[in-house]
């Protein structure tokens, strides 16, 4: 709207725009935070709301696929591990949530919004957990993948954005720790442990390249949110970091990545790798991955069951209200 507002004919008002653009602009430029009563563009508002809701939803249904082996989890220990990271997946949504309820986005019309399918959130989420070996896979591979996006988040222009960041990040490096750990037990295990650790990594090593968002040449939001510094790195700059760090990691693990193209580059050292299946991609994030339905079914019948423990929390709210007013 403000950008728009700009190519007009100039009125009072457009003039004012443009002022506050600038030394919007401005403040971004000499990093400065942006902070929730600050004057801030339309557009940089409807951004954030967009990016950080669905960092919320995928922290929210991310819970699933990995909150279906606590029962399952081989031993006491690795349920505790297991356990402690389920909840703080849950803890990174509503950190988010809250984040986007300073750019005035209710929780409920952003729950609703995810319940009713209509909202995006990560297509790593839409794969199912076959075994034990797929919990290992999500810690190293995709939460692995998680810090490489979000580190640079803790820098982002929006201050409670990147405040929030900076938690989530340390707890997900602990996850990518315990994730490691499983992949490696299992890799210096009996064979079938160490097969169990390979279809693992087979079938989450592609989903987890698809995580860093479409290529830089179809990426509709990068240049404005690398002006806004919402974002540092574009999404195949990420991948790249991302691909350089793993490989290794799985050389360590003696475990084979699915990419027969796969090879170093002499020049830079950089991993390249082969094409991503885009269509894939494509199909996961407009709802016909092979867990979407299952996943919203999950959330929702969740919710239905968490309405008693709402009511009961409002009930209590107003019953408060009244006591302090009397
Ligand atoms: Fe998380
Ligand atoms: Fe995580």
């Amino acid at each position: 709207m403000y950008t728009q507002a700009l190519n007009d004919l100039p009125t009072p008002h457009n003039l004012e725009d443009a002022e506050k653009m600038a030394n919007f602009q401005t403040r971004i430029d000499s990093e400065d935070r942006i902070e929730a009563n600050d004057w801030m563009p339309e557009a940089y508002r409807r951004t954030l709301v967009r990016q950080i809701s669905q960092h919320a939803h995928s922290e929210i249904i991310g819970q699933l696929p990995e909150g279906a082996w606590i029962t399952r989890a081989p031993s006491l220990r690795r349920k505790a591990a297991l356990l402690a990271k389920v909840q703080d997946e849950c803890g990174h949504g509503l950190y988010l949530y809250a984040a986007a309820e300073t750019l005035n986005a209710s929780r409920e019309a952003l729950m609703d919004q995810l319940m009713e399918g209509k909202a995006k959130y990560s297509s790593i989420f839409n794969y199912p957990t076959m075994t034990w070996a797929d919990i290992g896979a999500i810690g190293w591979l995709v939460d692995g993948a998680a810090i490489m996006n979000q580190i640079p988040l803790c820098r982002c222009s929006y201050g409670p954005y990147a405040r929030a960041m900076i938690r989530v990040c340390k707890e997900e490096s602990f996850h990518q720790r315990q994730g490691f750990e499983i992949m490696m037990t299992l890799a210096k295990g009996s064979a079938r442990q160490k097969a169990m650790a390979q279809d693992a990594l087979n079938r989450w090593w592609w989903p987890s390249l698809m995580m860093f968002g479409p290529p830089d040449t179809d990426s509709q939001h990068s240049d404005q949110s690398t002006r806004w510094k919402i974002k540092r790195f574009s999404n195949d700059e990420l991948r790249q970091k991302f691909v350089d760090a793993t490989v290794p990691q799985a050389q360590f693990l003696g475990l084979t990545l699915p990419d027969p193209d796969l090879r170093q580059d002499e020049v830079t050292g950089n991993w390249m790798y082969g094409e991503i299946d885009w269509e894939e991609f494509k199909q996961v994030i407009s709802g016909n991955g092979p867990c979407n339905q299952d996943r919203l079914a999950s959330r929702r019948k969740a919710h239905e069951e968490g309405a008693w423990v709402r009511e009961a929390a409002a009930a209590y709210a107003a019953r408060q209200a009244s006591r302090n007013a009397a």
